[in-house]
């Protein structure tokens, strides 16, 4: 059987994306029926057939206690099917979040439309209420809630809107295309419903328009008829394949039938819509459909093992996150489509921005998110979801992996590598092959004699490791976690409930249940040192093919009639499939040690809720100029929607870049959120210490780059694991009234450090543009070259040598820095900082600087330091940010940790003396030329100031 595989690989490809490996939506009977609506609604006299009986008050139980008015359901029916009876759930959350869901309720059938997505995604499934007042009267009722905010609802025909004082901003059902499929049996054939309706139908357009005779189950007499022209089969064409799919080889039983859902949302002021990551599309998505759309696909959320994805294309890819920002200069506002299952989403920018969503099953659970400008959208998508888990210090470093390392004496050998090149380097990855025929766990003991003893060598450099633990278990009894999974009886089922088994890596494989609970603590022993002898602490977890990646399933991954804990199909919970394995080997991980450590895991699949379990990457990227340039959309989509923990590999999986693009991948890979090179097994070798100069040096100097700046990196990674912040910032994110710089999505800022970096991706390039907003200067990182604040966002050239890119200071702000590197991060952890103080037009500046001991949760009870920086009036003050306890263990082990320089960009005056505490203190003074046709900034530079980090003090310059 091994014999198989190479054969298999081969067959998966080696080359370009195979598109007939992936559906369309044509090909997927649920969007060929529910697509096509949104066209066919146009007509002028379309009405949605959905409308709302009278609201009641949610009841206790329901909502949970403490109770407050501020959910209510109503009757939902159609003139369709006006024997099924939905339900309309609103409720208000505190932030000002408004939810809507949608259920079929009281049906005869034995199925139930899955509704667990939210209890996994979100931090609680009933989050906290707020507060709300409603009225009705007329057929429509009004929600009014937080600052000024309002949901109207239109009872017949359904529509909701989310309007800020006065004005809509979110419009659910404004086209009418929202529609969910009823549970119904095969022996009802579908033809003589649709006769039936039609008869319905001619009624009302004969204008004898019963409507009040819709039956709504409660008090008709509230609705407002409505006309409307309307064929049930626009809603569900004709489709041999309701019942049961074939596509090519594989056939879906469907044993609920149909049970799609649709739904369209309008965003009426709306330039921009953002986020739906993983695609690698540019940030602001373009059309998917109507005249001359980029795309004619649209968007789609299902999580796959694509190889050699295509650069520009709504195909779907490894992760889902169904977010969307909607941004204008007027406001952003957001909708989170709570749903796991397959879904399309088209975009077109008409009247705002216009999107319709098709699902394959589950509840419809909306929520909308009302803004009013990208940072509150963070914190109220984090509010739900959970901010980013913070990662321990190493993880924000360099990773250098590659398939594979072979063996231990490689490994041993990379890092004397590193260290004879003065590169420094926090973590060393292997791959699939160091497990004895894929079985995870167990080591290749002929290649790896002493796992332990490695680990720890490595670790001597205070330097960590990472091990590949995949969801597929290789079928063989000699396989302890084979046997133990059968045992629990906690794996995957088919259909037809024996076990699931699909081929993998190893051969012929299944795949553990990871919604069912009792596999939680058994994977937790998994990783214990009882169970698994053969690491250390040092070792961490790469959680790769978690789709998951199944090589002969249909579209290379599980089918969709797999059953699940609780008898849920795979097609309701694919999407969070990867992210519950994620989060049990995070949870195996942090609790290894009697004191809980913080975890690191990659995944390659996530999720809405993925950001609390670890970090992602962008998956088999190629080595390619096009591939790089599309990744920092990919990253910022990422980010927006909370998964910022995030990287591409450098050098791209695929191929071998030449001694260029390696070096711009590695000045790319410098800004990346996780900072990891990873190579495919076919290609040549490229870590940094292979190369002759003067490339050495110039990937040297961004590996240097990386870690001087880690305590900028550590700042924002705090600010995401506490505020829900992204650790790079689109411009959008940052200059939300600038309409001009909206779509950037080719450079970035990282945190609130002021740093904007914008990487070179394009071969020769000999300058590059970078996006400057209006209001405040920029300095460049490298030199003293500045650009003073203009009351216009401008475009700038900067000369890019291949020592070169664009990083750039915004006015403003302060960020720390720790200009001496060493072999790894955590042997720089007691070493002094540096502050670079970047003035804004003002003469001002603010920042912070976060530390903690970078490896437990003893930063969460108080054992860290949380300065912040200001200059203002001539003195630079560094003063407690955030309360602690000053005496905490973490703040005692640095205390002598010092100040060995500031760096004060663009100040106007030449100081007579700098002091502190009244004592002069050295500096340099370089008067600049701020009004040069090239301008440079005047940089003050004050060595050894004399102050420690942990300290209040005032650096007074006069
Ligand atoms: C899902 O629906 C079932 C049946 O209607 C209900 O008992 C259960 O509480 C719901 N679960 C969640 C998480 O809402
Ligand atoms: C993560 O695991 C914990 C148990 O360790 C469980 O309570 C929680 O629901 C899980 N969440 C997800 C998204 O898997
Ligand atoms: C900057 O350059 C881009 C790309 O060439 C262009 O689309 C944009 O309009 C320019 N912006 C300004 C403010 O000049």
């Amino acid at each position: 059987m091994k014999l198989l595989l190479p054969a298999l690989l081969l067959a998966l490809g080696v080359h370009a994306v195979k598109h007939e490996d992936f559906k369309e939506c044509g090909q997927t009977s649920f969007c060929r029926r529910l697509r096509p609506l949104s066209t066919k609604s146009e007509s002028a006299d379309f009405a949605s057939p959905y409308s709302l009986g009278t609201p009641s008050l949610a009841s206790a139980s329901q909502i949970g206690a403490p109770t407050k008015d501020s959910a209510w359901t109503f009757p939902l029916s159609s003139t369709l099917y006006p024997e099924v009876a939905f339900e309309l759930r609103v409720d208000v959350l505190e932030g000002d979040i408004a939810r809507v869901r949608v259920d079929e309720v009281g049906s005869a059938s034995p199925w139930r439309r899955y509704n667990e997505t939210a209890r996994w995604s979100l931090l609680s499934s009933e989050p906290a209420h707020g507060t709300a007042k409603i009225s009705t009267q007329n057929g429509m009722s009004s929600i009014k809630y937080g600052h000024g905010l309002e949901l109207r609802i239109n009872h017949a025909p359904l529509r909701i809107a989310m309007v800020r004082d006065g004005t809509e901003e979110i419009v659910f059902n404004d086209r009418g295309l929202f529609h969910m499929e009823h549970f119904r049996t095969k022996e009802m054939p579908v033809e003589e419903e649709v006769k039936e309706t039609e008869g319905e139908q001619v009624k009302t357009e004969e204008g004898e328009a019963q409507t009040e005779e819709v039956e709504i189950k409660s008090e008709p007499e509230e609705q407002e008829p409505f006309e409307a022209v309307i064929d049930r089969s626009w809603f569900e064409t004709e489709d041999g394949d309701m019942f049961e799919e074939q596509w090519k080889r594989w056939r879906d039983s469907k044993p609920k039938g149909p049970e799609a859902f649709s739904l369209d949302i309008s965003f009426p002021l709306a330039k921009h819509v953002f986020g739906l990551p993983e695609h690698a599309s540019p940030l602001s998505l373009p059309d998917t459909i109507g005249e001359g759309s980029h795309y004619t696909e649209p968007y789609r959320l299902w999580n796959v093992d694509i190889f050699e994805y295509v650069a520009d294309s709504p195909m779907a890819l490894y992760g889902a996150v169904p977010l969307l920002h909607a941004h204008s200069t007027k406001g952003t506002v957001g909708v989170l489509n709570l749903v796991a299952s397959e879904t399309w989403v088209d975009v077109a920018h008409t009247n705002g921005v216009q999107t319709h969503w098709i699902s394959e099953s589950g509840i419809m659970d909306l929520l909308l998110l009302p803004g009013p400008n990208p940072t509150a959208l963070f914190e109220q998508y984090a509010s739900l979801t959970g901010p980013a888990q913070m990662p321990p210090q190493f993880a924000t470093a360099y990773h250098q992996c590659r398939w594979n390392y072979n063996t231990q004496g490689e490994v041993i050998e990379v890092q004397e590598r590193f260290e004879e090149a003065d590169m420094p380097l926090d973590v060393t990855w292997l791959d699939i092959e160091y497990a004895d025929e894929h079985r995870y766990f167990d080591w290749n003991k002929k290649m790896f004699p002493d796992p332990v003893a490695m680990i720890n060598q490595v670790a001597k450099f205070g330097r960590k490791m990472v091990a590949i633990v995949d969801p597929h278990i290789k079928r063989t009894d000699s396989f302890r976690v084979y046997k133990d999974s059968l045992d629990l009886d906690i794996l995957i089922k088919k259909a037809d409930n024996n076990n699931f088994d699909g081929w993998c890596w190893p051969g012929s494989s299944v795949w553990v249940d990871f919604f069912n609970p009792k596999s939680w603590e058994w994977w937790t022993r998994m990783f214990s040192f009882e169970t698994w002898a053969d690491q250390t602490k040092d070792l961490f977890v790469w959680n790769d093919m978690n789709e998951p990646s199944v090589f002969d399933g249909p579209e290379i991954t599980m089918p969709k009639d797999n059953i699940h804990d609780g008898g849920w199909e795979h097609r309701d919970v694919h999407n969070i499939n990867g992210m519950l394995f994620h989060n049990q080997t995070q949870h195996a991980i942090t609790v290894r040690e009697p004191t809980k450590k913080r975890p690191f895991v990659l995944s390659r699949a996530f999720f809405a809720g993925s950001q609390r379990f670890g970090s992602v990457w962008t998956g088999d990227n190629l080595g390619t100029w096009e591939h790089m340039a599309g990744e920092a959309a990919m990253f910022l989509s990422n980010s927006i929607a909370g998964i910022s923990f995030v990287g591409a590999d450098i050098g791209g999986f695929f191929g071998n870049p030449g001694n260029e693009m390696l070096v711009r991948w590695y000045q790319k890979g410098a800004f990346m959120p996780f900072m990891r090179a990873h190579a495919h097994i076919d290609t040549k070798r490229r870590e940094p210490y292979l190369f002759e100069e003067p490339i050495r040096s110039y990937l040297r100097d961004a590996l240097r780059l990386r870690y001087i700046l880690l305590p900028a990196w550590y700042n924002a990674f705090h600010d995401a694991a506490t505020k829900g912040h992204p650790v790079i910032w689109p411009q959008y994110a940052k200059y939300p009234s600038d309409e001009t710089g909206a779509a950037v999505d080719n450079q970035y800022y990282v945190g609130d450090s002021g740093l904007l970096f914008r990487p070179v991706v394009d071969e020769g390039a000999t300058s590059a543009d970078v996006y400057l907003a209006a209001g405040q200067p920029f300095y460049d990182y490298f030199s003293p070259r500045m650009w003073p604040a203009r009351s216009k966002p401008r475009n700038v050239t900067i000369d890019t040598p291949l020592d070169k890119f664009p990083l750039l200071i915004e006015g403003g702000h302060i960020f720390p820095s720790r200009e001496r590197v060493r072999r790894s991060s955590s042997l720089m952890r007691l070493d002094p900082v540096t502050f670079t103080v970047a003035l804004g037009h003002n003469q001002e500046a603010k920042g912070q600087l976060y530390m903690d001991d970078g490896e437990t949760f003893a930063w969460e009870s108080g054992a860290f330091i949380h300065r912040a920086l200001e200059f203002k009036n001539g003195k630079l003050s560094s003063t407690q940010k955030v309360p602690h306890n000053a005496k905490n263990e973490y703040a005692q082990s640095i205390q002598d940790v010092g100040v060995e320089r500031v760096r004060v960009l663009g100040l106007n005056q030449e100081p007579t003396s700098v002091s502190v505490s009244g004592k002069e203190v050295q500096f340099v003074w370089d008067k600049g030329a701020p009004s040069a046709k090239e301008p440079r900034a005047a940089v003050l530079t004050i060595k050894n100031p004399g102050v420690k980090v942990v300290n209040d003090w005032e650096i007074v310059i006069a």
